[in-house]
Order: C-alpha cells, then sequence, then structure tokens
C-alpha cells in the first residue's frame, strides 16, 4: 500500500475569478497552506490552482483530489472550513495502489 496525496485545487478561471472572488481565496490559502504547486513538499497535502475545472456556473469552485470532493460558490467565509476538512482528511487519507 502506498500513500497518495491529496490535493485541494483551486479554480482561478475567468468564470470562478470573473469579480476577482477567487483572489480572496487564493490568499488566505497561500496563509493556511503555503505557496501552491510546491511538488518538493513532503508534507501530506498540497494544493494548486487550475484555469477551469469544468464546474464554471457554480464558481468559484474547489475540488479535492483524487476524492472528487466539490465545494462550490466558494466564499472567504467558507474557505477556512474547507481548508479545515482538507487537513483532516489528509491525516487519515491513504489509497492502495
Ligand atoms: S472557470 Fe472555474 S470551473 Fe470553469
Amino acid at each position: 500500500m502506498s500513500q497518495q496525496k491529496l490535493r485541494l485545487v483551486l479554480c482561478m478561471g475567468k468564470t470562478c475569478n470573473a469579480r476577482g472572488d477567487a483572489e480572496p481565496l487564493y490568499t488566505r490559502l497561500v496563509e493556511r497552506l503555503g505557496m501552491p504547486h510546491d511538488f518538493r513538499s513532503k508534507a501530506l497535502i498540497r494544493w494548486e490552482i487550475a484555469n477551469c475545472l469544468n464546474h464554471c456556473s457554480s464558481g468559484p469552485n474547489i475540488i479535492i483530489f483524487p476524492l472528487w470532493e466539490h465545494y462550490a460558490h466558494v466564499t472567504p467565509k467558507k474557505i477556512d472550513g474547507i481548508v479545515d476538512e482538507f487537513i483532516a482528511h489528509s491525516k487519515t487519507y491513504t489509497q492502495e495502489d
């Protein structure tokens, strides 16, 4: 059994971020989780940004892979709860090859 890292992906695409709605989410994720795309990190958790997650009508969107857990209409008020859940998941998550 190997452990696969969870990835939180924030969409910064032109629909999700049409009015700058994803910008404060990005800022808060940096504060909570560090810089995105840090693939050298040995931490069990990491996060990325995407240009589209194919849920444009419900943005801003976050998806946690490989669980495919989708958070729609994410706001600055919701982001800390999502990060807390993500961290809790990452402590227990393992996936067999
Ligand atoms: S632009 Fe964000 S899901 Fe398409």
